[in-house]
């Protein structure tokens, strides 16, 4: 018997902690403005991070990479629409965010940015897919890896050359999202920093 009320009241416990503890936690979290800011800050800076993949292996200052391009355009596509704007509850702004108070007095522009940015990202989905499955970009580095100009094929060189322009298109539209949205709801560094 003794052993029944144990594991009855260890249950209890657990059920109590499952089901008021953590969603009060939850709760308590989203609430406060700091980690909300500081959450949008490292998603951020995630997408800075992809977008520098991203241009560098459009520029060729990177290896055309067909696995870490897509990861880093699904990131950016995972981060952005509704994903984005979550991250701006109301009012959350303060000493150590750069947000203007403006986004949550033009709230359908704000979003509209974020939407934007989901759409040119998916953009670049569908074109890179595209240059990913006619391979041209990656057969042409690796003959030019190997250092045979002389080896490489003029035709081939033209559809990877073609593949890159349409992707630096995408990319494109995807930093005008960025920056149109900084310039309207970010507040600028100041020269000092
Ligand atoms: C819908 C509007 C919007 C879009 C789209 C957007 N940003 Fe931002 N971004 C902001 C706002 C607002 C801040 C300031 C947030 C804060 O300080 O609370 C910010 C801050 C930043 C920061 C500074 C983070 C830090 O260290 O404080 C970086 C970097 C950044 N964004 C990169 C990007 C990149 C790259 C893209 C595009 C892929 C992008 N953002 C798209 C609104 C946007």
């Amino acid at each position: 018997m003794r052993k029944f009320l144990k594991t009855t009241y260890i249950a209890v416990i657990t059920i109590l902690l499952g089901t008021f503890l953590f969603p009060l936690q939850a709760q308590d979290q989203a609430g406060k403005p700091g980690n909300v800011i500081a959450q949008r800050t490292e998603v951020m800076k995630l997408m800075a991070g992809k977008m520098e993949t991203i241009h560098d292996m459009l520029d060729g200052a990177l290896h055309f990479k067909n696995e870490a391009f897509s990861h880093a355009v699904k990131e950016l596509k995972e981060k952005s629409g509704a994903h984005l704007t979550a991250l701006f509850p109301k009012g959350s702004t303060g000493e150590k965010s750069r947000a203007k108070t403006g986004i949550w007095g033009d709230w359908v522009s704000f979003k509209g940015y974020a939407d934007a940015l989901e759409k040119a990202a998916k953009g670049l989905e569908k074109t890179s897919a595209v240059a990913i499955k006619n391979g041209s970009i990656v057969k042409v580095q690796k003959q030019m890896s190997r250092g045979s100009y002389s080896g490489v094929n003029e035709a081939e060189k033209a559809k990877a050359m073609a593949d890159m322009k349409i992707m630096q298109q995408s990319f494109i539209a995807i930093a005008k999202t960025c920056k149109g949205c900084h310039e309207k709801f970010k507040i600028p560094k100041k020269k000092a920093e």
